[in-house]
């Protein structure tokens, strides 16, 4: 035999044995893994995870589904913190979204959507939604007394682009918030409103 064949032939011989060496190894290391309950080698599966929409429960009540602490809405970075400020503050907030045309069109749109069930197609407090009141009697639906903001006696009139933003961001007395329309959009809103109560400054 020459050289090169008795070589081969010692490789050859420790192949099987190298096969059930590198096998065992391999159990037994997922044996120590599920004895270990995953503590020493702590598995990706068992993870402490955020999850996208945490159930959270309130006064022994489940309060729907809610971002996680400290989840920043897409384009949100950098926005005024406005739980944290006191009324003066908010109202103060400056509107940073210009009234051009698309703007007015898309708050509009928005209003149709979100406020409009309960302030009317035409912000007068007689939606679908809204209850008897002092500026509109007729109403019919559950929510008593909701605000006009529009027409004669309009309380978007009198306050300023903070003050609507901020009641639509974190709600105001009985109304809710409406922070989940986005925040860009929320201003166009605002536009909108400035528009229909003749405050306009279309550009
Ligand atoms: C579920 C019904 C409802 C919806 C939807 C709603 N509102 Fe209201 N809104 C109310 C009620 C009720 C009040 C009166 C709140 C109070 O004083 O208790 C109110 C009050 C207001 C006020 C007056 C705030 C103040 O300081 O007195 C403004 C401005 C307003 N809403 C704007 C909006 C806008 C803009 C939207 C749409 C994004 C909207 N609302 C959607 C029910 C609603």
């Amino acid at each position: 035999m020459t050289e090169l064949a008795i070589r081969r032939k010692r490789t050859a011989s420790l192949r099987p044995l190298t096969g059930g060496v590198m096998l065992a190894v391999a159990l037994s290391f997922g044996c120590w893994e599920q004895m270990d309950d995953g503590k020493w080698f702590p598995q990706m599966k068992r993870q402490p995870a955020v999850q996208a929409f945490e159930m959270v429960t309130w006064n022994d009540q489940l309060e729907g589904f809610t971002p996680p602490a400290g989840t920043v809405p897409v384009g949100g970075a950098g926005l005024p913190d406005l739980a944290a400020m006191d009324i003066p503050s908010q109202d103060a907030v400056p509107n940073p979204v210009q009234p051009t045309l698309e703007s007015l069109k898309n708050g509009e749109k928005r209003f149709g959507q979100f406020c409009a069930p309960c302030h009317g197609p035409l912000g007068m407090g007689d939606g679908p939604v809204a209850g008897p009141s002092p500026f509109a009697p007729n109403n019919t639906g559950p929510l008593p007394v909701v605000l006009p903001i529009n027409g004669p006696t309009s309380m978007a009139k009198v306050f300023s682009d903070g003050h609507l933003y901020t009641t639509i961001s974190l709600g105001r007395g009985r109304m809710p918030s409406y922070n989940r329309i986005p925040p860009m959009e929320r201003w166009d809103i605002v536009n909108y409103l400035r528009e229909i109560n003749g405050q306009g400054v279309r550009q």
